[in-house]
């Protein structure tokens, strides 16, 4: 297997909005990511994504946007882009932004320019059509809407949006708008860049002739016909053609309704399309089915033995977009700490490039928003909207389900210290803070050795310090067991065993073999004493020595 420095990075994600305000407006940004960088590379991290911060009207919160190559002043300037990768880089701590290349903003200069008239010369640059007997031109969704037309009176045609209606898809089709945006990733390549996370990039090319779905399809499958067109693999090859093979870029791709075999086709090397698609299974599974141990072990060992040797893959359990994983997969009450350490142990153990997402190393935890109006998301106002008049939830159980599942969870302020608002802002937060924060901070985490944040940056270092941990290969161990996930990694002579107790209940070891080895040692446990069977959400990575 090719060895890469991005296979072996640990990386870490981060909300801008969410993570630090360094001019007190309540809005965090660039120069407050730039004065935690000393933070970030304590933790050990050294690759960042960070989200969007381009000029944008901020309907989707920066996945609007309506200049690439302009800074929204809320979050800065050019110039503190280039100082934040300068920074960084003085760190080692590489660097990738998000690219939405799907949709822009309905006030990117292209769309008000395309809306003009059926003739405009950027007509083409978005994707218009006639209704049909008056209605949509078909029957496909939007994420943020009901459908994804949206009529235009002024040149009496539709135009699509995946997302929402001030979120106009680009027609990828369009050689001189794929040439346009090329340009624009040069232009940011050119600024030191390390690499890209690539948005929603599994819709760029919808099918052909635009089939209606099949509307008895649950909701989540009612979107295949938007997605991984025909044209699909070409434009990314070209893309990576174009301007990534040229340069030592990453990119990471937001590819949806992934399978072992379609992961393969976009990332494995000699394709030339992109370098890893983002893990969404386990997290997905969760959301839908609820926390199944013998399940998760089943998703994540076909993924680690199908893609061995053949693509990469990269991890992660949270983000800006999913609920908080110790909330989601483990425990975040009794078993706050201990289960926020099981999760990153098997984050950081893996074989793909692993992603942790700001607060994720000090356990926070998903918020009580108190009501309706206290969210922020778009997303939380449509999901609500379509629970409440096409599903006939009542107002008590659509909240339940926004405070379990809202995007909004995952964007509560970073929580640095126990100060009003967290340390965050000296202002007033754009968002309410998980009041919580007075024990959860990374001040108390920062100074206690048996944090949660110490047992990260250890992980951290494990990690870095042995290659079995990323290239190795991934052996399930006790298969049969109910709710222990136990594998082996090994790679040119050194083996590591990661036994997990993903359950409230104790547990024994259920046999674990070291085979071959006479001693297994003990390197890293989330307990600080030793006992011979599993506590609840007990954590142990065994170094087997021959
Ligand atoms: C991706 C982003 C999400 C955004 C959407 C539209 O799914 O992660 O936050 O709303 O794309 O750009
Ligand atoms: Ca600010």
């Amino acid at each position: 297997m090719q060895k890469s420095w991005w296979k072996e990075a640990v990386a870490y994600q981060i909300y801008p909005r969410s993570f630090y305000d360094g001019n007190g407006d309540g809005i965090g940004d660039l120069c407050g990511i730039v004065e935690k960088l000393d933070y970030l590379q304590t933790l050990g991290v050294n690759l960042l994504w960070i989200t969007p911060f381009y000029a944008s009207p901020g309907v989707d919160n920066g996945y609007d946007i309506s200049d690439y190559q302009a800074i929204d002043p809320a979050y800065g300037t050019l110039q503190d882009v280039e100082e934040l990768i300068a920074q960084a880089h003085q760190r080692g701590i590489r660097v990738m932004f998000d690219l939405v290349l799907n949709h822009t903003s309905d006030q990117h200069p292209w769309f008000i320019e395309s809306r003009k008239s059926q003739e405009s010369p950027l007509r083409d640059y978005y994707i218009w059509r006639d209704g049909k007997n008056g209605r949509e031109p078909n029957n496909w969704r939007a994420h943020f809407a009901k459908s994804a037309w949206t009529y235009d009176g002024q040149t009496e045609q539709y135009y699509l949006h995946t997302f929402s209606p001030q979120q106009p898809d680009l027609n990828w089709q369009n050689q001189e708008m794929r040439t346009a945006l090329y340009n624009i990733i040069r232009w940011w390549i050119e600024k030191g860049v390390d690499g890209f996370r690539l948005d929603a990039i599994s819709f760029i090319s919808k099918a052909a002739d635009f089939p209606d779905h099949a509307g008895d399809a649950p909701y989540i499958f009612r979107r295949a016909p938007m997605m991984h067109g025909a044209e699909y693999h070409q434009f990314l090859h070209e893309l990576n053609r174009e301007l990534l093979s040229q340069n030592d870029i990453v990119t990471a791709g937001e590819c949806i309704e992934l399978t072992v075999e379609s992961a393969i086709e976009v990332a494995a090397p000699e394709r030339q399309e992109i370098d890893m698609p983002f893990l969404f299974e386990p997290t997905e599974y969760v959301i839908n089915h609820g926390m199944d141990v013998p399940k998760l072990k089943e998703i994540l060992t076909r993924w680690q033995v199908g893609l061995h040797s053949k693509a990469w893959i990269a991890n992660q359990f949270n983000n800006h977009d999913l609920p908080r994983v110790v909330s989601l997969f483990g425990d975040d009450q009794a078993h706050r700490e201990a289960s926020a350490k099981l999760f990153g142990t098997l984050l950081l153990t893996l074989a793909g490039t692993p992603f942790i997402y700001q607060g994720e190393e000090i356990g926070m935890t998903n918020n009580p928003f108190p009501s309706l109006i206290d969210y922020r998301d778009l997303a939380a106002f449509s999901e609500y909207q379509k629970m409440t008049e096409e599903e006939g939830l009542n107002s008590t159980a659509a909240l339940a389900t926004l405070h379990a599942y809202s995007r909004d969870n995952a964007r509560t302020p970073m929580q640095w210290d126990d100060s009003p608002s967290a340390g965050f802002t000296t202002g007033e937060p754009w968002i309410m803070v998980n009041p919580n924060y007075e024990t959860i901070n990374v001040a108390q985490a920062m100074g206690d050795s048996n944090s949660v944040f110490a047992f990260y940056q250890r992980l951290i270092a494990l990690r870095k310090q042995h290659d079995a941990l990323v290239y190795g290969d991934f052996e399930l161990l006790l298969p049969e067991h109910p709710s222990v996930f136990a594998y082996r990694r090994s790679f040119e002579g050194e083996r590591f065993v990661v036994v997990l107790n993903i359950s409230a209940e104790m547990s024994d070891m259920g046999g674990v073999d070291f085979g071959g080895g006479d001693s297994a040692d003990l390197i890293l446990n989330n307990y600080l004493d030793i006992a011979t069977t599993l506590r609840p959400y007990e954590a142990r990575i065994y170094r087997e020595t021959a």
